[in-house]
Order: C-alpha cells, then structure tokens, then sequence
C-alpha cells in the first residue's frame, strides 16, 4: 500500500494518475475529504500532516509514503508566514507515523539548491525537510528540481504570467541567476518509476534538463517560443516586495507562494552530476521541447 501526501496537488495530482496506471493500491491523504475514486486501487483518508494522529492512522499498512507537501500557501489565517515551522512540524509527525507503522520508504520532492551559497527561506526550509528525511533512519528517496515545466507549477505558472501579460518585461538582479529546469512528465516518470529500482533507496538526486539557462534567457525562450515580442529593462535591485505583490494579483498563484519563490530567484539551481540516465534508462527532454509541449498541452485545455 502506498501514501501518498499532496494529492490534490501539482505534483500528487500527477503521480497519482502514473501510479493508477500500475495497478497498485494508493491511499490518498487529503484534508477535505473525497466521496471516492472511479479506480478501486484509490482510496481518499482525510488526515492533515499537522495532526500527528490523522498520520498515523493513514499510514497503517502502508509500505512507502510519497511526500508533496509544502506550507507556502493556503495555510490557516495567522499561520502563513510561518511556513517553515509548519513544514518542520509537518516532517516530524509524519516520520513519527511512519515509525510507528514500520514505513518502508519515504519519496520525496524538493527544491535544488547550490550548497554553498547563503539560501532563501524557502530553500532553506526545503533543505531542512530534506534533512529530516534522511536523518530519520527510514529508507528514502529524495529528488531535488528547479523550475518545473508545466501547467499548475507554481513557478511556471509566473513565468507564463510575466511572458503573456508584459510587453516590457523588467529585468531585476536575478537575471544571471543559472537554473536547469525539467519538465514535468520527466518529473513524474522519475518519481514513478524509483519505486521499483534499489539502487534509489537512500539516495537524492538532482533533476533538470541538459541546458543550463539564467532566468533572463528561459524567459526569452518562452516568449520566443510563444511568438511574442518583448522589451527587457534592467532595473538595478531586488524589487522583492513589489514584483510578489503586482505578481500575486496577476498570476493565478497563492501570492504567499509568489513571495517567497521571488525571493529564491537569488538562488542558483544547476544539478551535481549523477548516473541516473544509467539507472532509468532516459534523459529528460530538452528546455524548448518542454515548452513546446507545454504550449501544445495548454491550447489543447483552452480550446
Ligand atoms: N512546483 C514546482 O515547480 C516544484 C519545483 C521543485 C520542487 N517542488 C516540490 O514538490 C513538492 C510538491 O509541490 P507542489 O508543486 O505539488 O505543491 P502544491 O501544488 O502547492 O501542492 C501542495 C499540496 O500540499 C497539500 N497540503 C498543504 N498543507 C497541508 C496539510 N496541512 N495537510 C495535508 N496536506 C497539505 C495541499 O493540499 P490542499 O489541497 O489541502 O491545500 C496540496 O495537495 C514540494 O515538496 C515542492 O518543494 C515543486
């Protein structure tokens, strides 16, 4: 029996439907519950993971536990900016179910992160789940992405919000920061298919295409893939607090969530090298064909 957290999700949405597919038994926590699922292998528990005992009932008979959790957004009133504390807590219960019910394995996906650079509160905070992960004695499997390329993804959905609605696109000090970003069904096949491969237990990997873009020229990309002309300005500074705010009200993102990927914009996230193309068999597809589906997907659920 599997667990998996975060299914109404970007990411547990997605699983969810990959792991349909295999014909195993799937337990989903949710916090408003479901009536059911057409699939007799999916079952809805409704648990929250800062209810230690919601926990440690959903995970009864439960072999591996796919975590998607994050806190940024749609927390109750008064405790949002205290995302990380609630995710610290939310780790903790839920390491604390799985020993109580002798969890197997924990499957997980987090932030990338340059270890030696000084990072935002939201990567930070992800590194700390991260490392409650695996400090915890139980078998896991951590994968580690930055911008995600797809519809519903948090940092995508701003990015496609900055290329359509602004002619001008003001540049702020970001604008070198490197990423490597991936698309999102490459996402979903690496946490899908990890199950059944040993050679993932215990291990964490970084996830990304093969190009490594600055933010300024994964915008030029998309705009160009888009068909849409568009005028940079550099503007010297951050401009944190005003882009989450004009962004927030724009995008169709919690504007919490806006705030604080603003800030990790500062953050480089290129992968350490690893031998997982040896492992699972595939490489992910590069930057443009990612947008190009992306944009195919999309027109395909506007028409
Ligand atoms: N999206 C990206 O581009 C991206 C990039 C790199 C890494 N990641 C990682 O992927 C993981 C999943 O992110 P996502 O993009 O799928 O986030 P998401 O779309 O915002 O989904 C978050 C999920 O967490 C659930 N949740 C929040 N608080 C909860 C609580 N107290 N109890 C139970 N469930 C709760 C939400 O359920 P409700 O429906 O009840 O709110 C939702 O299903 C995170 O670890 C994130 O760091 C994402």
């Amino acid at each position: 029996m599997i667990l998996l957290t975060g299914a109404t999700g970007f990411i547990g949405s997605r699983v969810l439907q990959a792991l349909s597919l295999k014909n195993l038994q799937i337990r989903c926590l949710v916090r408003k519950p479901r009536i059911s699922s057409d699939d007799p292998n999916i079952t809805y528990i409704k648990g929250d993971v800062l209810d230690r005992d919601s926990l440690v009932a959903a995970t009864k008979g439960v072999d591996t536990v796919y975590y998607f959790i994050h806190m940024m957004g749609n927390q109750p009133k008064g405790e949002q900016k205290r995302f990380d504390i609630l995710d610290r807590a939310a780790i903790e219960n839920m390491v604390e179910a799985c020993k109580i019910n002798d969890v197997k394995r924990i499957i997980h996906l987090t932030g990338m992160r340059n270890p030696n650079e000084k990072l935002s509160h939201h990567l930070q905070s992800r590194k700390e789940v991260e490392d409650i992960i695996k400090n915890s004695g139980i078998d896991h499997t951590i994968f580690r992405a930055s911008v995600i390329i797809g519809r519903g993804g948090a940092a995508f959905d701003i990015l496609d919000t900055v290329v359509k609605k602004f002619p001008i696109i003001p540049v702020f000090d970001w604008e070198d920061t490197h990423v490597q970003p991936i698309f999102i069904d490459d996402v979903i096949k690496y946490l899908v298919e990890c199950l059944g491969k040993k050679e993932t237990v215990n291990r964490c990997f970084d996830i990304g295409c093969s190009q490594v873009l600055t933010y300024k020229e994964l915008i030029q990309l998309y705009a160009k893939e888009l068909g849409l002309k568009r005028i940079f300005i550099r503007i010297p500074g951050s401009w944190h607090r005003i882009s989450s705010m004009v962004l927030g009200k724009l995008s169709p993102v919690d504007p919490n969530v806006v705030y604080w990927l603003i800030e990790s914009l500062q953050n480089n996230m290129v992968c350490e090298p690893n031998n997982l193309n040896k492992i699972f068999g595939f490489e992910p597809v590069p930057f443009k064909e990612s947008l190009r589906r992306s944009i195919i997907r999309n027109n395909a659920l506007n028409e």
